[in-house]
């Protein structure tokens, strides 16, 4: 038993370490850049930009009450879900990935920080990391 029990953990270890998981601990202080403009986390309001709570999942500039560009509308009804693969692409040069963008933000250079900030994010979200994606079959049970 004691065999079987180490191997599930080394396992679960290598399973863990396949995937460039960010660090919402890390995001947490990545997010000072964005909080002059959003707000994330109880009672989170729309300043100069829309709250991001519940945000994997979101059609983009779908957030109640608050005034979006033309283009960040458009890309909505274009078919653009906020996930971790369209939050990496938007936060690289978000003014590249919605030309037109009212988001005056540069984007973030460091790929630790764009791992980093999109865990943080999804801590805020029930929704899935990729949450535009169709969902999986439920995992069979543990044997
Ligand atoms: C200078 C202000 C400003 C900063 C700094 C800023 N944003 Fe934004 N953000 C905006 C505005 C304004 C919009 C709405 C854009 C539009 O309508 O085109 C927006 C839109 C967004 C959206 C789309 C949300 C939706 O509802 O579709 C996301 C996601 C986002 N910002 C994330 C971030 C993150 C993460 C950071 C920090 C790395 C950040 N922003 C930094 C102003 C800012």
């Amino acid at each position: 038993m004691k065999v079987l029990a180490l191997g599930l953990v080394v396992s679960a270890l290598l399973t863990g370490s396949a995937f460039a998981q960010g660090d919402a601990a890390a995001g947490a202080n990545v997010f000072k850049k964005c909080a002059s403009c959003h707000a994330v986390g109880e009672g989170a309001k729309n300043k100069v930009g829309p709250e991001l709570n519940e945000l994997f999942g979101r059609v983009a500039g779908t957030a109640p009450d608050f005034k979006y560009s033309q283009a960040m509308t458009d890309a909505g009804a274009g078919g653009l879900v906020w996930s971790s693969e369209t939050l990496h692409q938007f936060l690289t040069k978000p003014k590249d990935f919605v030309k037109g963008t009212k988001m005056s933000f540069p984007g973030l250079k460091e790929q630790a920080d764009l791992d980093n900030i999109v865990a943080y994010l999804q801590t805020f979200s029930t929704a899935p990391a990729d949450a535009a994606a169709p969902a999986e079959p439920a995992a069979p049970a543990a044997q």
